[in-house]
């Protein structure tokens, strides 16, 4: 089935465990609020709750986190009236299709993901059955919208391929054209922000050193500083893209200029191509504070009026609801549940 029976539709999330870095800010929300000014798409971004309780969360700290991380989307461009914004937990249809996709995933395709060969580690038998079941949820996150396509970070790609499998399955098994088969949209030159300290390891809230990150909190001082420092190799900027196909962390950082600045990163180097470091870094450092430091300035600005936010969400989930009820009904009558 094409996706052009559907009403374009987008869909994506963050989770609201706390910190968010320039790789959310460029690999998603940036994106994510391209995505809503194109135009032509219904757009539903959602901060997913019961995705971070796959992992301990203090409740005070994710309550905090849940705000935080609002504030953060709506500092960085996402107008609540044109776009869909809530929290996860309040849409209960997420849960209850989450259910449904539960039983039709195999788990033989949850062990498999990475991710959560990653984040249960050794210890797998001590890990949550919620961070197992994780990326069955996530599919049915995208799908209760019918959404059409979902622009997240290069980390994401083998969830969105399980959450068309998930799709492809249930209508095969219940002989149906219901459930869309959903594009990745996993474009731009950040999709894949690596740390400042290691080009070869990804940029991570968890990552222990906070050098490694930029922080979407961090002030304008704070943000220069760690670009300042940034490990670099000591050969002068390349002419063009290919140059940098063996040199991690000049790509990463010419990629982030480039995310930052909406370029591609041909234009970039035809510019900055002969450039020593001593030279770049200063450049990237007063870009990234030109368009970071008035998100955390509105972000904080936000975090002072709770009840605002809080109001912004519960409109969110209202109208998600709309969208989600009619298609959990359906759905469950699909399945057989008498009374739907
Ligand atoms: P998370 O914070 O893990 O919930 O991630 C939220 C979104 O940010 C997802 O779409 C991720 O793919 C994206 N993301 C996280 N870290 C990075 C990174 N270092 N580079 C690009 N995208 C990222
Ligand atoms: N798993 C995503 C992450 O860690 C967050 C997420 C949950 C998500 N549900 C989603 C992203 C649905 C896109 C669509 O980044």
């Amino acid at each position: 089935m094409t996706d052009t029976t559907f009403t374009p539709r987008v869909f994506s999330g963050i989770q609201p465990s706390g910190g968010l870095t320039l790789g959310n800010y460029l690999g998603a929300m940036k994106r994510f609020v391209d995505m809503q000014n194109v135009g032509g798409f219904e757009t539903v971004y959602c901060m997913v709750d019961l995705h971070a309780i796959t992992v301990w969360q203090d409740p005070a700290a994710l309550r905090q986190n849940t705000r935080e991380l609002a504030a953060g989307f709506i500092a960085s461009g996402i107008d609540p009236e044109k776009s869909i914004l809530f929290n996860q937990s309040q849409v209960p249809e997420h849960a209850q299709l989450g259910w449904i996709f539960n039983c039709v995933a195999r788990m033989g395709w949850m062990q498999r993901m990475t991710q959560w060969k990653d984040k249960a580690g050794k210890n797998s038998q001590n890990a949550s059955l919620g961070l197992f079941g994780y990326p069955a949820l996530m599919a049915a996150d995208i799908l209760i919208y019918h959404a059409t396509h979902v622009p997240v970070g290069e980390d994401q790609k083998q969830h969105l391929e399980l959450t068309r499998d998930i799709a492809a399955k249930f209508n095969n098994d219940f002989g149906v054209d219901f459930f869309p088969i959903t594009e990745p949209v996993i474009e731009g030159a950040a999709t894949r922000v690596m740390s400042l300290r290691n080009g070869s390891k990804k940029m991570s809230k968890s990552d222990p050193s906070d050098a490694s990150r930029i922080n979407m909190t961090d002030n304008a001082d704070t943000i220069a500083k760690k670009i300042r420092k940034a490990k670099t190799d000591p050969e002068p900027l390349p002419e063009s893209a290919e140059g940098l196909a063996e040199r991690p962390e000049a790509r990463n950082l010419v990629n982030i200029y480039a995310a930052l600045a909406d370029q591609s990163v041909d234009a970039v180097l035809a510019e900055v191509g002969g450039k020593q470091f001593g030279e770049f870094k200063p450049m990237l450092a007063d870009l990234a504070v030109a368009k970071l430091a008035p998100i955390s300035t509105e972000m904080a600005r936000l975090m002072q009026d709770q009840a605002e936010i809080d109001r912004i969400l519960a409109r969110g989930a209202e109208r998600g609801r709309e969208i989600a009820s009619p298609i959990l009904k359906k759905t469950y009558e699909i399945v057989g549940m008498v009374g739907s």
